[in-house]
C-alpha cells in the first residue's frame, strides 16, 4: 500500500514541485472527457483536488481512476502543483493540486444509502443517517464536532489536574442512585433475581471519595437515565463531575466559573465575565423559569392589586385561589408585531402549561378604556394608570396576562416568553448570557403524595442560615444549591452537601424516608458519614450541552458520536433487542412481557 504523507487538509502553496501520497475518501469525481478525471478527495482534515490527466499517466491508470465511484476509500501519488485554473478560495488547499501519477484502490464501496454531504444531510431523515452513523460521521460539520468536543475534554482534564483534582473512576454496576429518574438495570448471575443499577450520576461514590481523603475529585463519566430523550437530553449522556472537600458554594461556583469562563475564551473567543447570580425565587417570578434565558429583557411582573378594581372573572377568581396571582408581560412595540393568529396561539400554548388563557390587550392610548383596546380592554380602565406605571407601557405595547396559582402563572409566561422572543426575533445570536441560579428551595411539596421531595437531591445541605427551618419551617428552607444556566440551558448543578448524619436524618424525615427505608437505600454513605466526613461540596456540567452551546446546535444527537433516537433506540447496533434463550438461563430469569398499552 501506498505510504500516506500528508492528511487531505494539509498541503499548501510552499508544497509545490513536492511529491505526496493521500489516503481517503472520493469525496467528488468528475470525469471532465478529453481525459481529464477530477476527484475531490477528503479525510477528516479535509479535502484536496485530485487531477488525472492522461497526457501525464499511462493508460491503465486513467482506466482505474474512471472505476473510481463517491466514497471509494483510495491511497494516490503525485507531485503537487499550483492549480491551472487558480486559486479555489472556499477550499483550505484551493491554491494546489495533486497529480495522480499512482493511484491504489484500497475499497471500492458499495453504492452509499447516504452521503457526507452537509446539503444532502439536510434533505435526509436523521433516522436514515442514523442508522448509517459510520457515514454521516465523515460528513465535515460531524467531523468538527467531534474534534471539538475531544478538544474540550482534553480542555477540561487539563483545568481540573491544574487545580489539583484527582481523576477517579467509579463503578458501573451499582445500588441504584437517587437523582430522580428510573433506573436501567442489569441482572445479576451470581446472584439470581437481584439487580445491579447503572448510575444515575456518581454522587454517592464521589461523596464517599471525599470521606475517603481524596480532597478533589473528577471525572468525565457517563450518566444513564431511563427517561424519554429530548432535544437537550438524552437517556445516555456525559457528566463533568466533581466534588471538593472544605468548602462552600461560593468556592465551588468559583472555580466552576473560572473553568466556564476559560472554555469559552478558549473555544468561542468570547469573554463571559463575571457571571452574574439570582435567587431562584426572582428567576421564577420575573423569568417564569428555574433557568431563565437572559439574551433578550422581557419580564413578568406581578400585577394582582389591579384585579379587585377590574372585575374581570378570571382575574378575580385566579386571585381567590390559594397562592393566586396575575401576571403581566409587557411587549413592547408588540401591537404592531404580533398578529391576532400569533397571540391567539400563545393563547392555545398557555393552556398547554395548565393555565385557562391567555388574556391580552394592546395599549394604544386611545379609545375609551383608559388607552387600551381590543383583548381585555373593556375591563382594564379603571387600572389603567396603574398598569401604566407598573409596566411601563408605551403606546403600541402589548400586554399578555397569566392568572392562576403562582407557579402556573409563572410557568406558563415563562414558556409564552421565550415563544414570543423567538417569534419577534429579540434573540441577538451572538449574545452570551451565564447566569448562577442560587437559593433554591430545599423542598418542593407534594401534593399528591402529601409529602416534600427534594428540589435537587436529598444530601443537599440546607443554607447554614436556614438550618433551623428544617425544624419550624421547611417550606421556606433554602439550599445551598447552584445551577449554572447559559442561554437559558442549564448547563450544570450541584450543591453543598449534608456532612452531618443528624441533618441527613431529619431531610430523609421530611421527604417521607423512615430510617429503615433510607439504610435500605443508601445505608452505606450514611454509614461512610459516621466515619469522619468532611464538609464538602460539588457539581456537575453536562458535557453533551456545553458542547452543543460551544458548536451552536440546538440537537444533542448532533454531539454524541452514536446517539439514541428520541424513541431510546440505537438504529445502527439496533438495540434494545432480544437476548439468547441460553443468557436468559444462565440468569436464571424467563421473560413474560406484559401488555403496557393502557
Ligand atoms: P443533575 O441531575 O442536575 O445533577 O445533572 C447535572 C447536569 O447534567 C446534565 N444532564 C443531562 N444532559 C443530557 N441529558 C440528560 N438526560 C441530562 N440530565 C442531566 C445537565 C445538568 O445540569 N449528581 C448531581 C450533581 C451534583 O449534585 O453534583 C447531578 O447529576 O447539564
Ligand atoms: P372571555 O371573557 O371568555 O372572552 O375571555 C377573555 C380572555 O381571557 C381571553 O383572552 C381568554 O383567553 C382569557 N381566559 C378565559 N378564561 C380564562 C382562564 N380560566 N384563565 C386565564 N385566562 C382565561
Amino acid at each position: 500500500m501506498l505510504k500516506r504523507t500528508h492528511m487531505c487538509g494539509a498541503l499548501r502553496a510552499s508544497d509545490s514541485g513536492n511529491e505526496a501520497t493521500l489516503c481517503g475518501w472520493v469525496n467528488t469525481y468528475r470525469d471532465q472527457g478529453k481525459g481529464l478525471v477530477f476527484i475531490d478527495l477528503r479525510d477528516r482534515s479535509g479535502i484536496t483536488q485530485i487531477v488525472f490527466d492522461q497526457e501525464d499517466v499511462p493508460a491503465e491508470m486513467m482506466e482505474l481512476s474512471r472505476t473510481l465511484r463517491r466514497e471509494s476509500v483510495i491511497a494516490v501519488s503525485g507531485p503537487v502543483r499550483m492549480r491551472d485554473g487558480g486559486n479555489n478560495p472556499k477550499m483550505e488547499t484551493g491554491d494546489i493540486e495533486l497529480v495522480g501519477s499512482k493511484l491504489e484502490i484500497l475499497n471500492i464501496t458499495e453504492n452509499p444509502p447516504i452521503l457526507p454531504d452537509e446539503h444532502e444531510a439536510q434533505k435526509i431523515d436523521e433516522e436514515v443517517r442514523l442508522r448509517h452513523r459510520y457515514i454521516d460521521l465523515r460528513r465535515p460539520r460531524m467531523q468538527s464536532i467531534l474534534g471539538l468536543r475531544s478538544d474540550v475534554a482534553r480542555y477540561t482534564r487539563n483545568f481540573f489536574s491544574g487545580n489539583g483534582f484527582l481523576e477517579v473512576e467509579t463503578p458501573l454496576l451499582i445500588r441504584s442512585t437517587p437523582e430522580g429518574a428510573r433506573d436501567f438495570i442489569v441482572p445479576s448471575r451470581m446472584y439470581p433475581g437481584q439487580w445491579y443499577a447503572l448510575p444515575q450520576s456518581p454522587q454517592l461514590f464521589k461523596q464517599i471519595l471525599m470521606v475517603s481523603g481524596c480532597d478533589r475529585y473528577m471525572q468525565i463519566c457517563k450518566c444513564l437515565r431511563d427517561e424519554d430523550p429530548r432535544a437537550d437530553r438524552q437517556a445516555e449522556f456525559t457528566q463533568i463531575d466533581l466534588e471538593m472537600s472544605f468548602v462552600d458554594q461560593d468556592d465551588v461556583m468559583d472555580i466552576m466559573s473560572e473553568y466556564a469562563v476559560g472554555l469559552f475564551k478558549e473555544f468561542k473567543d468570547i469573554d463571559l465575565g463575571t457571571i452574574p447570580r439570582m435567587a431562584y425565587d426572582e428567576a421564577m417570578n420575573r423569568y417564569g423559569s428555574d433557568r431563565p434565558d437572559l439574551r433578550f429583557d422581557l419580564t413578568i411582573e406581578d400585577v394582582s392589586g389591579i384585579a379587585p378594581a377590574t372585575g374581570f372573572k378570571v382575574f378575580t377568581e385566579a386571585l381567590a385561589k390559594d397562592d393566586g396571582v396575575i401576571k403581566a408581560m409587557r411587549i413592547p412595540g408588540g401591537a404592531e408585531k404580533l398578529t391576532r393568529k400569533l397571540l391567539d396561539g400563545y393563547g392555545e400554548y398557555a393552556k398547554t402549561w395548565r393555565t385557562g388563557g391567555l388574556p391580552f390587550v394592546k395599549y394604544t392610548g386611545n379609545g375609551d378604556n383608559g388607552g387600551f383596546e381590543t383583548g381585555v380592554a373593556k375591563f382594564l380602565a379603571p387600572v389603567a394608570d396603574e398598569l401604566i406605571s407598573t409596566l411601563g407601557l408605551e403606546t403600541g405595547d402589548v400586554v399578555l396576562f397569566t392568572a392562576d396559582t403562582r407557579s402556573i402563572a409563572n410557568t406558563a409566561m415563562g414558556h409564552v416568553r421565550l415563544k414570543v422572543a423567538d417569534d419577534l426575533g429579540l434573540i441577538d445570536p451572538e449574545a452570551w448570557a451565564p447566569l448562577w441560579v442560587v437559593d433554591f428551595p430545599m423542598f418542593d411539596w407534594d401534593e399528591e403524595g402529601k409529602r416534600y421531595v427534594s428540589l435537587h437531591h436529598p444530601f443537599s445541605a440546607p443554607l447554614e442560615a436556614d438550618v433551623a427551618k428544617l425544624d419550624d419551617d421547611p417550606a421556606g428552607c433554602l439550599s445551598a444549591c447552584y445551577d449554572l444556566v447559559i442561554n437559558g440551558s442549564e448547563v450544570g448543578g450541584g450543591s453543598i452537601r449534608i456532612h452531618q448524619p443528624a441533618v441527613q436524618a431529619k431531610v430523609f424525615g421530611l421527604i417521607g424516608l423512615s430510617d429503615e427505608e433510607a439504610r435500605e437505600k443508601f445505608g452505606f454513605l450514611l454509614e461512610a458519614l459516621r466515619f469522619g466526613a468532611p464538609p464538602h461540596g460539588g457539581i456537575a456540567f453536562g458535557l453533551d450541552r456545553l458542547v452543543m452551546l460551544l458548536h451552536g446546535t440546538d440537537n444533542i444527537r448532533d454531539v454524541i458520536a452514536f446517539p439514541k433516537t428520541q424513541h431510546g433506540s440505537d438504529l445502527m447496533c439496533e438495540a434494545p433487542g432480544p437476548v439468547d434463550e441460553a443468557q436468559l438461563t444462565d440468569l436464571g430469569l424467563r421473560v413474560e412481557v406484559q401488555d403496557q398499552t393502557d
